[in-house]
């Protein structure tokens, strides 16, 4: 009888929603921009879920700015290999999805060749020399040299030997059918790669597969008159990304993430950005006065930069002249920003909570506000009638400290007493919930509001785009100060009437995960909790994760320097106080917090004897990102699960 009752509950929540369900999932990505040298055309990169064959399709446009036609030049990229321009605009060179070829798209005759570099070899990263003749780029081994001798050995794994990257850098000549010829060999990673054509000099950045040390993450220099001599540009215990060139092209802009190293000489906690001079190797950094968190840039021909900040829960575009100028535009989410070489044309991305995300252009800076889309693949969201966002604040009454989150209303009852209320805690640390409309799985809040319930999407300490210090004082205490954050939160949102003390859920991924599991063993308040891919136990975290320096980091030391610490934020010593129905998900083959801190999980509470319900999805790793079936899977579980517990 009591079966039968939650299988009518279940059907019923279903079929309730299930078409606003579905269609919350089918949303589309622009993740990469990019004008043609000449203004004429905008690259885009699409991504959308294509559930007849359980996977995402990776589309490149080229859109004709002035026909304001589109033509689509596969529908097969590679999902995180940039395009490239050559010199005139006449070719593209890309990389397709599971394919070891390197590709030249041609514009004038809508042609896509491949380009044979050796089927031992994966392309990584490439950049154009000064003229179309020629392309550098890098590639990494495919399989390892074994000794034929050691054939028993053949399928043992050596920890640290084979885990070596060797990567080599090759020019391909096209006047002469497409020669290669290896420029220099490494021995770790390359990231990006960038040609300085007044130099004759390769820019890139070194990186480790397992973030052991800050170190292999720099910028060098090699010079193409003379490749072994190679130059280390940057020492700053922070990783650099989106290498640009300078106008005058003789700087290099990038961004850096010091992932809060408590060794960093320069305090740059959240995304900043630096240039360095490549004749003396001055780095300067840009925008100081910035007070958030610097996530995008772009160069303008007069030398100015806009920059894409995030401050509060916001990303805006500032212009960094001497100090920095908010543009006014409208509320929400810019992204992807570009400018175009000859006449400044400005293209970017925007969302926010009730638009969703399209591609623009204007013409100036100062007509953002008047920008028109130029794609409409997510017209199904506008005037989305999921949820009505709003921001709120209160104050950590420990430390007086105020905190912001966004609340995500059901449609139409805004200024609403008593709703029951979710918290959706998101991932990072170092991140922020922003005004966005971002549909995913692990951002699933407005389907939640959809579903009945209020959602707080709480920005505690450690969330980028509230100064450094906000960002820092997680250190130490890395769960037990944002909890604090947000139980104050929820306090706050009874006392003000909104939410019913009786109604209450904790959810979140990755770092939201970690939250979650927290929050469980400080608090009996909450009906449900539902877990994704969180940590329990942060010594066996840092021995399993690919972010160990991270871990670190927050402690302020390895396991057996502050053991106590360690023990006093993991979950799972203070598991003795949890009663919470918890719902855990997380990925097979997940190496930024593996399975076995989910396996972890669910044995407490299994041992507690407190509901819990552990779904893993094959072949996923932490993005959750390979098969879109599984986000929908995962967010109508933990729906049912609220829905069974409150
Ligand atoms: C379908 O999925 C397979 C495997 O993930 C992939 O190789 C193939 O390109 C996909 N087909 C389309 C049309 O995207
Ligand atoms: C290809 O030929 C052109 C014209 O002769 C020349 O300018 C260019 O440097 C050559 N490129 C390479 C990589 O040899
Ligand atoms: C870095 O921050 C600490 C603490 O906020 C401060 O004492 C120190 O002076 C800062 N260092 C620099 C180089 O700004
Ligand atoms: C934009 O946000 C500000 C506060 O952040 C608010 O005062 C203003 O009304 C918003 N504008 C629009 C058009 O929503
Ligand atoms: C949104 O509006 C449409 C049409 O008015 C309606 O069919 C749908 O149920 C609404 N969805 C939500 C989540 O309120
Ligand atoms: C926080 O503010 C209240 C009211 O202004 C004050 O009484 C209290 O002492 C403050 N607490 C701290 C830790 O500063």
């Amino acid at each position: 009888m009591k079966l039968l009752f939650l299988v009518c509950i279940c059907q019923f929540v279903l079929c309730f929603s299930q078409s606003t369900f579905d269609e919350f999932f089918d949303y589309t990505r622009y993740l990469f921009l990019s004008f043609s040298p000449t203004d004429e055309y905008l690259l885009i990169h699409t991504r959308y879920p294509l559930w007849s064959n359980n996977s995402y399709s990776h589309n490149l446009w080229i859109y004709h700015i002035e026909t304001t036609e589109k033509r689509l030049i596969t529908e097969n990229l590679h999902p995180s290999v940039k395009p490239k321009w050559s010199p005139t605009g006449n070719f593209l060179s890309l990389v397709l999805n599971n394919d070891r070829n390197m590709y030249q798209y041609s514009v004038k005759s809508n042609e896509l060749l491949p380009i044979d570099i050796g089927h031992d070899k994966i392309p990584l990263v490439f950049t154009w020399s000064n003229d179309d003749s020629a392309l550098y780029f890098v590639t990494m081994a495919t399989n390892k040299e074994k000794n034929v001798d050691e054939d028993d050995w053949k399928d043992v794994i050596q920890v640290r030997t084979d885990d070596k990257i060797n990567t080599e850098i090759y020019e391909i000549n096209f006047n002469e059918s497409n020669s290669l010829s290896l420029i220099r060999k490494f021995s770790f990673f390359i990231n990006e790669i960038l040609y300085v054509p007044l130099l004759d000099k390769l820019v890139f950045t070194s990186a480790s597969k397992i973030l052991n040390l800050v170190e292999d993450f720099e910028m060098y220099s090699l010079d193409l008159k003379n490749p072994s001599l190679l130059t280390k540009l940057t020492d700053n215990q922070a990783t650099e990304e989106d290498l640009q060139l300078s106008n005058d092209g003789k700087q290099i802009l990038f961004r850096t993430l010091s992932l809060n190293s408590p060794k960093s000489r320069m305090n740059d906690t959240q995304g900043r950005l630096y240039s360095v001079d490549l004749l003396n190797g001055e780095l300067q950094q840009i925008g100081t006065d910035f007070s958030g968190n610097i996530v995008g840039y772009a160069c303008q021909s007069d030398g100015n930069i806009l920059i894409l900040g995030q401050l509060g829960t916001q990303v805006q575009i500032y212009s960094k002249q001497s100090l920095i100028d908010h543009h006014q535009g409208w509320n929400g989410t810019y992204e992807s920003l570009v400018i175009s070489k000859e006449k400044n044309l400005i293209a970017f991305v925007h969302s926010s909570f009730d638009k969703p995300m399209e591609v623009y252009i204007v013409n100036r800076i100062d007509e953002l506000s008047i920008a028109e889309s130029i794609t409409n693949c997510n017209e199904l969201f506008t005037g989305s009638n999921f949820s009505q966002g709003t921001v709120y604040t209160w104050k950590n009454r420990d430390d007086n400290q105020t905190i912001e989150g966004i609340l995500h209303y059901p449609f139409g009852k805004l200024q609403s007493t008593n709703l029951p209320l979710l918290v959706l805690c998101h991932g990072g640390p170092y991140d922020a919930s922003v005004n966005q409309m971002n549909n995913n799985g692990a951002n699933w809040a407005p389907l939640a509001a959809a579903n009945g319930w209020l959602v707080l999407e709480p920005n505690y300490r450690g969330s980028t785009g509230y100064g450094d210090e906000f960002f820092n004082q997680i250190r130490h205490r890395p769960l037990s100060l944002p909890g604090k954050d947000i139980l104050f939160g929820i306090d706050s949102l009874i006392q003000d009437g909104i939410v019913d003390s009786r109604r209450l859920a904790i959810a979140g991924y990755s770092y939201g995960g970690c939250l979650t599991n927290w929050l469980i063993t400080q608090t009996d308040r909450f009906s449900a909790a539902l877990s994704g891919s969180g940590i329990i136990d942060y010594s066996s975290m840092w021995g399993t994760s690919d972010m160990p320096v991270l871990i670190e980091n927050l402690f302020g030391g390895f396991p057996w320097n502050v053991p106590e610490l360690y023990q006093k934020e993991s979950p799972i010593y203070n598991f003795d106080k949890v009663h919470t129905p918890t719902h855990i998900i997380t990925g097979e083959i997940d190496v930024r917090v593996p399975a076995s801190q989910s396996y972890i999980l669910e044995r407490a509470l299994y041992y507690r004897g407190v509901p819990v319900e552990l779904l893993i999805f094959p072949n996923e790793d932490h993005a959750l990102s390979r098969n879109p079936k599984h986000q929908k899977l995962k967010v109508q579980r933990e729906l049912q699960w609220l829905h069974k517990y409150l």
